[in-house]
């Protein structure tokens, strides 16, 4: 597996100056169709300047240029099967007896179409190119699984393939393309500068996911939607790579949790679960442990023996998070949310022997909620009606970036209800503070930020990987 840059630039002397520059790549894509100056003498130029090895990619398929490629040693040249068999077959010949090897590459910008890849890929094979590339535009996270089984066809076949997804859904297939037996992935210099969609810059191929270094890793993720905001990509993937684990973390952005569960389940080895899925996915899960159960809320899967079961982090999590600052027992506490995450800190709170009340903007979950643990429910509009409140917590999602001036508790209302010595703790992790630990802030209340909690819940969500 190699990891090419894939260089996109207007004029040649960009180009020259981004192969020059090209550090950490065992291999570099020119993309000539980009370079609007670009002419037989320029690309001599920049093809004596480098050592690394390339590949010569023009998809205005101009004969002469990539014939001149072979002359001066190109590595690879690669040439789209809409080119035609003439052209593609002359190419055949020019490399013949040269080092040169050709990829005959078929791409879909629209869609990733399961029978129109394998006809085309059928195509190709007929050609006899040294390597075959498909690539295709995602529209949905399964759609990656139609590449991965098209290396799976071509390894079984004996055939060289480089099989991608395009676009933000196929981000997930340039990570795990090469891991699962895919020739080359293609990454960008920086975020920007991507030659197609969908790229991830070298660096994060590299330095965040370690793909140079694992060989058929366990495969662990993030599935919610969104992801792109989660820091769990950093956090897990240092943490494997200080354990020297062969395993890999990334996000998972679905769009329909049993469709996602469904296709993955045979890929991966454990999950972490986000918004909004921690409640649906239960159904597709083949058992769920005491804390899951209970809260009827899944942040982590573990695969184990073939069965997804599910677990809960988050209680012990947010728990561990607020005992740094004020012990709950006795304490009047409020929380804002009954969904997922406010389902497990509802229960953490309960077994602390809290005193809790809880609102929610739907109060018929709130009131559902309350009456399974045994706590208070509260109307909405009625949360100006309480008072001393001892630890305030925001479970829902308000105030979460883009949104960020919103607060699920205005100032004047967290000044009239909160007690003497008041504890704020916000599940939002992003931003770290957020509008509601602002406020609590300048009313003098202690403060509890939703990263200690992500951290706490994420230690507890490694050592359950850990153990796959
Ligand atoms: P999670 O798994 O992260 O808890 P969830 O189960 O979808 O996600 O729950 C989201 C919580 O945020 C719910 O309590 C939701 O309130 P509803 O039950 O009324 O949907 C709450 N929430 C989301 N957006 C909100 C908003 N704009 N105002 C108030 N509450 C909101």
């Amino acid at each position: 597996m190699m990891i090419c840059l894939s260089i996109k630039a207007k004029t040649a002397a960009t180009a020259a100056k981004y192969v020059k520059n090209a550090v950490r790549t065992d291999l570099i894509e020119l993309r000539l169709d980009y370079i609007k100056d670009i002419n037989a003498n320029k690309l001599e130029r920049i093809l004596k300047s480098t050592k690394r090895e390339l590949i010569i990619t023009d998809r205005k398929e101009r004969m002469d240029l990539l014939i001149r490629s072979i002359e001066l040693g190109a590595d690879y040249i690669d040439i789209d099967i809409f080119a035609g068999t003439k052209k593609i077959n002359k190419l055949i010949a020019a490399k013949c007896k040269t080092k040169t090897k050709l990829i005959v590459s078929y791409h879909d910008f629209e869609k990733t179409d399961k029978k129109e890849l394998n006809t085309k890929y059928s195509r190709i094979k007929k050609l006899k190119p040294d390597i075959i590339k498909m690539a295709a535009l995602a529209n949905s996270i399964e759609d990656n699984i139609i590449m991965f089984d098209l290396i799976k066809k071509a390894e079984k076949e004996c055939h060289k393939i480089i099989a991608l997804c395009m676009g933000e859904k196929g981000e997930v297939s340039r990570i795990l393309s090469p891991l699962l037996g895919s020739e080359i992935t293609y990454g960008s210099i920086k975020h920007g500068l991507e030659s197609a969609p969908g790229q991830v810059p070298v660096e994060v191929l590299k330095n965040t996911y370690r793909i140079d270094k694992l060989k058929n890793p366990d495969i662990f993720g993030l599935v919610g939607n969104p992801v792109k905001h989660s820091k769990g990509i950093y956090l897990h993937n240092d943490r494997f790579r200080k354990l020297k684990k062969n395993c890999i973390y990334l996000n998972f952005c679905a769009d329909d949790i049993g469709k996602f569960i469904i296709d993955f389940r045979q890929l991966i080895s454990g999950l972490s679960v986000t918004i909004p899925f921690k409640k649906d996915i239960i159904e597709y899960l083949d058992k769920t442990e005491e804390t899951a159960h209970i809260t009827d809320a899944v942040n982590t899967v573990i695969k184990k023996g073939g069965k997804l079961i599910g677990y809960n982090t988050d209680i012990a999590g947010a728990v561990k998070a607020i005992k740094e600052k004020t012990s709950i027992e006795n304490k009047k506490v409020l929380l804002v949310g009954a969904g997922g995450a406010a389902s497990a800190i509802a229960y953490g709170i309960v077994k602390e022997k809290g005193k809790l009340t809880i609102i929610n903007r739907t109060e018929k979950k709130a009131r559902y909620l309350a009456g399974k643990l045994g706590c208070k429910a509260a109307d909405f509009s009625g949360i100006s009606n309480l008072k001393d409140i001892d630890i305030v917590i925001n479970g829902t999602s308000v105030g979460m970036w883009p949104d960020i001036k919103k607060t699920p508790v205005p100032k004047n209302v967290l000044k009239k209800i909160k007690g003497k010595r008041c504890t704020v703790f916000d599940t939002v992790y992003n931003p770290e503070m957020t509008k509601l630990l602002q406020d609590a802030k300048t009313l003098g209340c202690e403060l509890v930020y939703g990263k200690k909690m992500f951290e706490y819940q994420a230690r507890l969500q490694q050592d359950l990987f850990s153990k796959v």
